[in-house]
């Protein structure tokens, strides 16, 4: 390899490794999860071993459309939903 050449190959390993660095800061630095996951007691605890997309369309039979959809005004929630954004954890 030509000296240019190497000196390219070193500036681009350079930004590369830059780049990492940076992606590794930014997601390092995400917001803390607020949204509250879902509760373990006697109501909640059938969820937890059900597929996502099955237990979302019971969550409806409590949490009725008009508080859930007065809670989520910004996301009109979808009953597939429910389970990405309240954890199971
Ligand atoms: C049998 C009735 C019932 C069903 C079905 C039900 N919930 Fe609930 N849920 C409740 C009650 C009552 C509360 C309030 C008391 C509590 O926090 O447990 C609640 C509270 C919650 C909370 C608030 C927890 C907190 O920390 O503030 C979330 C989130 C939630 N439910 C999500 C869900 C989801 C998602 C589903 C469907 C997978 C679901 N619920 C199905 C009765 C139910
Ligand atoms: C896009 C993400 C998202 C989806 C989808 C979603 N939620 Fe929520 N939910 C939230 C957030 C964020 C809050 C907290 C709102 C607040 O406290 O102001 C919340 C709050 C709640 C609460 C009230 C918790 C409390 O402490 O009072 C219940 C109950 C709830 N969601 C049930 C559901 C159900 C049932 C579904 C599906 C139909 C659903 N959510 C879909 C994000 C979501």
């Amino acid at each position: 390899m030509s000296q240019t050449k190497k000196k390219k190959t070193l500036l681009i390993n350079i930004l590369f490794a830059f780049t990492l660095v940076g992606i590794l800061l930014f997601l390092s630095r995400a917001p803390e999860i607020t949204t509250p996951s879902l509760p373990h007691d006697d109501d909640h605890n059938r969820f937890f071993s059900m597929k996502k997309k099955v237990a979302g369309q019971l969550c409806v039979e409590c949490h009725l459309p008009d508080d859930v959809y007065e809670i989520h005004k910004d996301t009109t929630p979808n009953t597939n939903r429910c389970l990405f954004c309240h954890r199971r954890d």
